[in-house]
């Protein structure tokens, strides 16, 4: 996730571009850079930091011009360092573009521009698209229409901002799978990843969609077809939020925003790993000693890995809090063991102890993390991200599920080079990954239920949530959101525990919430739930089996999926509960009390 801004009028345009760039900082915020154009000669500054740091270091209010544009910037291709920092530029320096996506076919591309003399400066996928337009160029004077010949080349999600030397009277934007929208104002045209860029300057509004570019002058905007060049009528939307519900894009808290974004957010995750996942498996599938490290939410996150790799690549990782791996584990770490770190931020204190113990014992270390640049991807052997865009909300939400993403990925992609699992079943349960998206928009429809059912329950003192398998991670992860936000008490557990203890709890009215999709265990959790009913449980069950239905109280139909893909969708709920019994109990559920969203002490 990256921001993009674009200006063009008769105002100082750097100005107007480090303003914004500072409200889309939430979208990434590694590396920055502005383009401006000062009567066709282009001006570039750009560097790794934060915009705050470099606005001073680069001395961005000395751009000159009336046009341009600017990025901030949230690596996926290429470490966060001033060269790979947005704009990128073709070989003759006319053409200089900001985006926010992934190319998925930009290898291809560079080697046959490689091949045509092209000379590339960065390790970003972005760089491709300005040589791209160069090479149209070639054959097609027009720039518009060598515009369209190269994006038609492209293969994944962009939103492009463009700056032509040549062309002293337009900016270009284009989108295509990721957000872009245009700000008309009087004498003057602003477009951006989101709202809050330009709220400030206008308040009217142009959404574009995806397969649309758009050539911008200071008094019209053109919006057409890039695979057809016709041109298309858009509305434009008075907004009427303030600038800070426009930051949450009209959501009430970050938390209920990440937690809409998850298709989003999966969706990237898959795309973002698909090309590297081979290979790491291929570098990880020698190691039988296995542990899993991490702590909180990415802890519920290891172990919904310990199933996967169990189940399909028969490896049996020790799942272990970070905090305590760290001073017990000595002893039995070598050269032969895998040390798998989870953390979201990269940053916390008892996760990075854990790899740089690994590290010492000569383990090798796989960190799966969401912050670019952050220590555990510096620390670390191996790094897979998990592209879920910054997560503001202390409470994990779009991280858990991407974490979980990256680690059937994984598993898949492990299964399949040691040829433990069916390739059959591995191609159906891929096929299935992608569709995670529309699921999880499934998922999400039982928000206004669950804000209903948070109202009737708000007053209860103690929530039980279990699951079998692979959901235990589930309700693990149910319980630690509710507790963290709406400070109630919540205990997780494994089904199959509840009669050797916490059964003695359940009386009149406790609420037990089972995890049940289908699979393995589904009869043995529907006796669990018996059990708990027998003691006038008030049973909320998650399922997609009506056998559930006839002994729940409340049934949250699921869509179906494969078991082991079960923890990405089930979660959902389970979020959207906890987030509303924290509103409704007067709780800021985007900074609860005590608890800090990264942990970087002991
Ligand atoms: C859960 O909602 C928390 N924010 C917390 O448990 C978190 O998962 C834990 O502190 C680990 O953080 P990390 O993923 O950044 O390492």
């Amino acid at each position: 996730m990256c921001g993009i801004i674009g200006y063009i009028g008769d105002r100082k345009a750097c100005d107007v571009i480090v303003d914004g760039l500072k409200r889309l900082e939430y979208r990434g915020y590694d590396s920055v850079g502005v383009v401006t154009d000062n009567d066709g000669k282009l001006y570039i500054k750009k560097g790794a930091g934060k915009i705050s740091e470099l606005e001073v270091k680069l001395n961005l209010s000395e751009l000159p011009g009336n046009r341009g544009i600017g990025h901030t910037r949230w690596a996926t291709h290429g470490v966060p360092d001033d060269t790979n920092a947005h704009p990128h530029t073709d070989c003759t320096g006319k053409i200089a573009l900001v985006h926010n996506g992934i190319i998925e076919n930009y290898l291809e591309l560079k080697e046959e521009l490689i091949k045509k003399g092209h000379r590339f400066k960065s390790d970003t996928d972005t760089e491709v698209i300005a040589h791209l337009i160069e090479e149209e160029l070639k054959t097609e004077r027009d720039f518009e229409k060598a515009l369209r010949n190269a994006l038609n080349k492209l293969k994944g999600s962009f939103a492009l901002g463009i700056i032509y030397s040549e062309d002293k009277e337009h900016l270009y934007f284009v989108r295509h799978e990721s957000p872009l929208v245009l700000g008309i104002g009087n004498g003057e045209m602003f477009a951006a990843s989101d709202i809050p860029a330009f709220l400030p300057y206008t308040n009217k509004a142009v959404f574009i969609d995806d397969g649309e570019y758009v050539i911008l002058s200071k008094e019209d905007y053109k919006v057409k077809d890039f695979r057809t060049g016709a041109i298309k009528e858009k509305e434009v939307h008075v907004i009427k939020w303030s600038l800070e519900m426009a930051e949450k894009q009209g959501y009430p808290h970050f938390m209920l925003k990440e937690i809409y974004e998850q298709p989003r957010a999966v969706k990237d995750a898959i795309y973002g790993n698909a090309e590297f996942i081979d290979e790491v498996a291929k570098e990880i599938s020698g190691y039988d000693k296995i542990f899993i490290v991490a702590m909180g939410t990415s802890y519920h996150a290891g172990i919904v890995g310990k199933y996967l790799f169990q189940r399909l690549a028969k490896k049996v990782p020790i799942v272990e809090e970070a905090s305590e791996f760290r001073y017990e584990a000595e002893e039995v770490i070598d050269k032969n063991t895998l040390v798998i770190a989870i953390t979201q931020s990269g940053e916390t204190a008892d996760t990075l102890a854990a790899i740089r113990l690994a590290k010492k014992r000569g383990a090798k270390t796989l960190s799966i993390v969401n912050v670019v640049g952050s220590m555990a991807t510096r620390i670390s052997d191996l790094v897979l991200y998990t592209h879920a865009g910054p997560e503001i909300g202390v409470a994990a939400t779009k991280t858990y599920t991407t974490q979980l993403t990256v680690l059937t990925m994984l598993a898949i992609a492990l299964a399949r080079h040691l040829r433990t699992t069916d390739e059959k079943y591995l191609n159906t349960l891929e096929e299935e990954l992608y569709k995670l998206p529309e699921l999880l928009n499934e998922a999400l429809k039982h928000a206004d239920g669950l804000k209903a059912l948070a109202k009737k329950l708000k007053e209860k003192r103690d929530f039980f949530y279990i699951g079998r398998g692979i959901s235990v991670a589930t309700a693990l992860e149910g319980a630690l959101k509710l507790k963290e936000i709406s400070y109630i008490h919540a205990e997780g557990l494994s089904a199959g525990e509840l009669k050797h203890g916490p059964l003695a709890l359940i009386e009149e009215g406790v609420p037990v919430v089972a995890i049940a999709p289908s699979g393995k265990t589904f009869d043995k959790i529907v006796s669990n739930v018996e059990e708990a009913k027998a003691r006038k449980g008030f049973i909320i069950s998650l399922g997609d089996n009506e056998e559930l239905m006839k002994i729940s109280d409340v049934f949250l139909r699921m869509p179906e999926v494969d078991e082991l893909l079960s923890p990405i969708i089930y979660v959902v709920p389970l979020q959207i509960f906890a987030y509303h019994l924290a509103v409704i109990r007067g709780n800021d559920p985007d900074k609860p009390r005590n608890l800090a969203k990264s942990v970087t002490v002991e």
